[in-house]
C-alpha cells in the first residue's frame, strides 16, 4: 500500500502537467475509460434541470476544467479551488488562454456531443470561461475549506476524485465531508465523482496514496453526514491493463442533497 500523501507532498510535488497527461482525451490513456464515464454522468445531471442554481464551488479541482463543461450550462457562476498552488496556475492559464494552457479541445468536444450541440465547442469553452468567477486555494481538513475567504453558502458543491485523494483514512473523510458540507446551502446538492478500490494513482514519476472506497461506505458516510442521494452510478473498470499506474477497480459518480447540517 503506498504511503500516505499529504497536503505539503501535494505541494511540493504535484506536477499538474504530468497530471494533465491522463486527460489526452482519445489517446488511449488510462484517464479515457474514467473519462468517458464521468463526463456523461455530469451531462445527464446538469442538463437534467434538476440541478440548477446561481452559485457553483468545485472542490479540489486540481488542474482540470473537465468536471464544470456541464455544470456551467446550469450555474452562473462557478468557484474553482484546489489545496495546490500551480494547481489554481493551471486552471488560470486556461481561463486567460495563455500560452502553454493545457488544449481541452478533445474533451469539450466530446461534451457538446454529448450534449446535442456539436459545433458550438468554442461557445462551451467561451461560457466556462465567462462561468468560472475565480480559483481560490482550499484545504478539506479546515472547517472552513476556502478559509480565509468566507464564500455565500453554495447552490451545488461538486467534488472529483478529490477527497480519496486528500483523505488519510476514513474518519478524515467523514471529517472533510462534513468541512465542505458547510459550503453547501440546505436543499443544495453534493456531486461527487471518484474511483472505489483504489489505493494509488501516478503523476509522472510520483505515486500518490488513495484511499480505498466502497460503495458501502460512501452511502453510509454520506447518510451520516445529512445528504440523501438521490443518484448512484458505478462503472467496474474494464481495461486492467495500467494497473501500475493506478489500482482502481471502478468508478463513480453520486448526486447527494443536503438535508441537515450534519
Ligand atoms: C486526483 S486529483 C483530482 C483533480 C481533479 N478534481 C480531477 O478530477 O481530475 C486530487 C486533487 O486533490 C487535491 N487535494 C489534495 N489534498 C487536498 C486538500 N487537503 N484540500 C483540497 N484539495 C486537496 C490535490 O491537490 C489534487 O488536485
Amino acid at each position: 500500500m503506498a504511503e500516505f500523501t499529504g497536503g505539503d507532498v501535494y505541494q511540493a510535488e504535484f506536477d499538474p502537467k504530468a497530471y494533465l497527461e491522463y486527460f489526452k482525451f482519445g489517446e488511449g490513456t488510462l484517464g479515457d475509460e474514467v473519462l468517458e464515464f464521468v463526463l456523461g454522468c455530469f451531462c445527464k445531471t446538469f442538463t437534467s434541470g434538476r440541478l440548477k442554481g446561481e452559485t457553483l464551488i468545485d472542490i479540489g479541482s486540481g488542474p482540470t476544467i473537465y468536471q464544470l463543461l456541464s455544470a456551467c450550462e446550469s450555474f452562473e457562476s462557478i468557484i474553482a479551488s484546489d489545496y495546490v498552488d500551480q494547481n489554481c496556475q493551471e486552471i488560470e492559464k486556461w481561463l486567460k488562454n495563455e500560452p502553454g494552457a493545457f488544449d481541452w479541445t478533445p474533451v469539450v468536444k466530446y461534451v457538446c456531443k454529448l450534449e446535442g450541440k456539436r459545433d458550438k465547442w468554442a461557445e462551451k469553452e467561451a461560457k466556462l470561461r465567462r462561468t468560472i468567477k475565480g480559483v481560490l486555494k482550499c484545504d478539506v481538513h479546515q472547517s472552513n475549506p476556502m478559509g480565509p475567504s468566507s464564500l455565500p453558502q453554495a447552490d451545488c458543491l461538486l467534488s472529483a476524485e478529490c477527497l480519496e485523494s486528500a483523505c488519510k483514512d476514513l474518519s478524515s473523510f467523514r471529517a472533510a465531508l462534513k468541512n465542505i458540507s458547510s459550503l453547501l446551502k440546505l436543499g443544495g446538492h453534493l456531486v461527487l465523482s471518484g474511483v472505489l478500490g483504489c489505493t494509488f494513482y501516478m503523476v509522472g514519476p510520483r505515486t500518490f496514496s488513495s484511499l480505498f472506497l466502497t460503495e458501502e461506505f460512501l452511502r453510509e458516510a454520506l447518510g451520516q453526514g445529512g445528504f440523501a442521494i438521490t443518484e448512484f452510478e458505478m462503472r467496474p473498470r474494464i481495461d486492467k491493463t495500467m494497473m501500475e499506474t493506478s489500482d482502481f477497480s471502478a468508478g463513480y459518480f453520486i448526486v447527494a442533497c443536503k438535508e441537515k447540517e450534519a
